[in-house]
């Protein structure tokens, strides 16, 4: 986490037709640290993976397009490869930032297989474990002082609201606050109300904004043969919203979304039983809608839908 990361790109980029947008701004809520680095022209470079290449290259021709970064292609940078993409926070001006992670499993059908297969128990993930539930460790587990990396994020899944909403809060930050990340234990319907509310600040214009967004989203995905025959894992909404009442929200990070075999397509709502590659993405995303319609009269400022030009698309 970068709390401060306000930074300057370097470097030149090959895309020369593309208009300059500013200021350059960029900061990341969570997510892994030295992944990053701000391009030129309203750009964000995130360290090469080919699989998150390969969706954004398909995206790009898919109904999905405008709910994702805009993709360019890859780029070097002291020999290290990078996906370059859109920074979406670059038309916002001071910005609140928050990344929610959708569907209700976070690792792959193929991560369980591996770790059966070659189980490689983890001492660092044993740690966090204990430092968040000293009790939530097995016998085998202490003795070990390892856990697999399947069983911590399934743990992770059942203390959040993973498996009980479909979706967690993994981190927000407000303009002039730091980053808020203590989220592992926000689990119930009420718990994350009350994180989305302040998030929000309270603003019914701000939820209406998001939730037009998010219906969209939603019909969009419901239509796309991208989606329909991905499984989708340990993806994120980016919701971003500033004072202007500009609103937006993104998928983002593909890095663990894989082609379903030919014959195979998934719904998104259906439970998941190993072998149907089912990641609750749809059903997370309903109940997000949900909790954010049923804010909308609790909330304190701002009444009625937003003027539609307000809203960033
Ligand atoms: N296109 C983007 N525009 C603006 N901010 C972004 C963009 N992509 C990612 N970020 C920021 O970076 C954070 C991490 O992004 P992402 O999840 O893609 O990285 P990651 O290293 O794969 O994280 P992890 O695997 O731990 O989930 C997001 O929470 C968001 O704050
Ligand atoms: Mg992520």
């Amino acid at each position: 986490m970068q709390n401060s990361a306000w930074k300057k790109s370097h470097g030149t980029s090959p895309i020369l037709s593309m208009t300059p947008k500013k200021p350059q701004q960029w900061l990341q809520v969570v997510g892994h640290a030295g992944s990053f680095h701000v391009g030129e022209y309203g750009t964000l470079l995130k360290k090469f993976c080919k699989g998150e290449q390969e969706c954004y290259l398909k995206l790009m021709e898919d109904p999905m397009r405008p709910f994702v970064p805009v993709y360019y292609g890859v780029v070097q940078r002291d020999e290290q490869d990078y996906n370059m993409m859109d920074n979406l926070l670059t038309s916002f001006n001071t910005p609140a930032i928050m990344d929610c992670k959708i569907g209700s499993r976070t690792y792959l059908e193929e991560e369980l297989q591996l770790a059966r297969e070659r189980p490689q128990p983890r001492k660092d993930m044993y740690e966090k474990m204990v430092a968040v539930d000293p009790e939530a460790p097995t016998v085998q587990e202490h003795t070990q002082q390892a856990v697999l990396k399947t069983r911590y994020m399934q743990w992770r899944e059942t203390l959040s609201s993973t498996t009980t909403l479909g979706f967690r809060i993994e981190g927000f930050k407000k303009p002039n606050e730091e980053c808020h990340t203590n989220f592992k234990r926000t689990k119930s319907r009420q718990q994350v109300m009350e994180a989305l509310s302040d998030f929000v600040e309270s603003n019914t214009q701000t939820v209406w904004g998001y939730l037009r967004r998010l219906k969209q989203l939603r019909q969009v995905l419901e239509s796309s043969e991208f989606f329909r025959t991905h499984e989708v894992v340990g993806s994120s909404l980016l919701f971003v919203h500033d004072h202007s009442g500009r609103t937006g929200v993104w998928m983002i990070d593909f890095g663990k979304t894989v082609a379903l075999p030919p014959n195979l397509t998934v719904d998104h709502r259906t439970s998941w039983v190993e072998g149907n590659r089912e990641d609750g993405y749809l059903w997370g995303l309903d109940n997000l809608i949900d909790i954010l319609t049923d804010m909308l009269p609790l909330l304190k400022h701002g009444e009625g839908p937003p003027i539609p030009a307000q809203i960033c698309e």
